[in-house]
């Protein structure tokens, strides 16, 4: 055990000498949180836990299915070996901090992974990790073939109700690379065999009653009392809102109760 080399309580009493009476629990909460930086590192360094990478099935596109290979979802420091390291880490970087990178482009305080959970990496989070090889195609509801910027841009003018990006924008280009990278060289004919979104039972009537109840019980504490999301004192989204201006528009997928129950 190495001894904390800060002294608390003097840290504790200049910041609050320092600092009005309103600034108090400031003080107080910073000198918690010190004491708790300075117990961990005081302790032993424990070792990192080493985590198996997620592997999922690779099927072929064809009726047949077949299983015929693996996929590894890669880390991200792998992305320092590509050539294109920067182009993917920016594209990455969009699509986390839309808003706040493209504001000019997302109308809703809304980013991509506000509803592409984790980086576009997980089962049901609606991942990426398909979509490089799954475009151009046509799409069921339009009939028109349809390439990924396209599909990118779909989400801009919908889900973000925002504007598209010029397809050679570097920006666009970036979250291309990204996706690109996320899909791991998988050859064309095959995919990564991973649910895109849960299934929703469509048997069931919607009811606004129920369904307030529920969303006061089990989302209002994130998503706030009316939908309409939390930020952080920068004004960055923490919690996205769910309905209202701020959010995606009523041509997105999200407001299909097929497809997600939200509106
Ligand atoms: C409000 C939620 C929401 C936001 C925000 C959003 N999307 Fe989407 N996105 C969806 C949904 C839902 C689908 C699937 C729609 C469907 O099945 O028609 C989708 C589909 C996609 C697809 C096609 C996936 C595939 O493999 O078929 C891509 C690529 C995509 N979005 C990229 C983006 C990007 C990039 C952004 C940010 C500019 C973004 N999305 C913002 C909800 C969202
Ligand atoms: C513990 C906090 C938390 C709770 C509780 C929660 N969510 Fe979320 N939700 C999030 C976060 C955070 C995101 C953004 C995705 C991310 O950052 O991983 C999100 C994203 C969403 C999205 C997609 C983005 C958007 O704004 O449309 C929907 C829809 C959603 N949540 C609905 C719900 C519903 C319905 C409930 C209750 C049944 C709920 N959430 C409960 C934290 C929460």
């Amino acid at each position: 055990m190495k001894k904390s080399p800060l002294n608390l309580p003097t840290i504790a009493r200049v910041i609050s000498q320092k600092m009005t009476i309103g600034n108090l629990t400031t003080a107080i909460l910073t000198a918690s949180a010190l004491s708790i930086a300075a117990i961990s590192s005081g302790c032993s360094q424990p070792e990192p836990i080493e985590q198996n990478a997620p592997e999922y099935g690779l099927v072929t596109t064809d009726d047949a299915n077949e299983d015929i290979d693996t996929y590894v979802l890669p880390q991200d420091t792998a992305i320092l070996d590509e050539p294109n390291a920067d182009e993917i880490f920016y594209g990455k970087r969009l699509l986390n901090e839309t808003k706040r990178l493209l504001p000019e482009h997302v109308g809703a305080q809304m980013n991509c992974n506000s509803c592409h959970i984790s980086q576009g990496k997980i089962p049901l989070g609606d991942p990426y990790i398909n979509s490089y090889n799954f475009y151009p195609r046509v799409m069921p509801r339009s009939g028109k073939e349809v390439d990924l910027t396209k599909r990118i841009n779909g989400c801009f003018q919908r889900s973000m109700n925002g504007k598209p990006l010029k397809p050679e924008s570097p920006e666009m280009l970036a979250m291309l690379a990204y996706m690109k990278w996320l899909s791991q060289n998988t050859p064309k004919e095959q995919k990564v065999d991973i649910q895109n979104t849960g299934k929703v039972d469509e048997s069931l009537t919607p009811d606004p009653v129920r369904g307030e109840q529920i969303y006061k019980a089990q989302c209002a504490t994130c998503h706030g009392d009316n939908g309409e999301g939390i930020k952080d004192s920068r004004g960055d989204i923490v919690f996205p809102p769910l309905w209202g201006d701020e959010s995606f528009n009523i041509g997105a997928g999200m407001a299909r109760t097929y497809k997600a129950a939200a509106l």
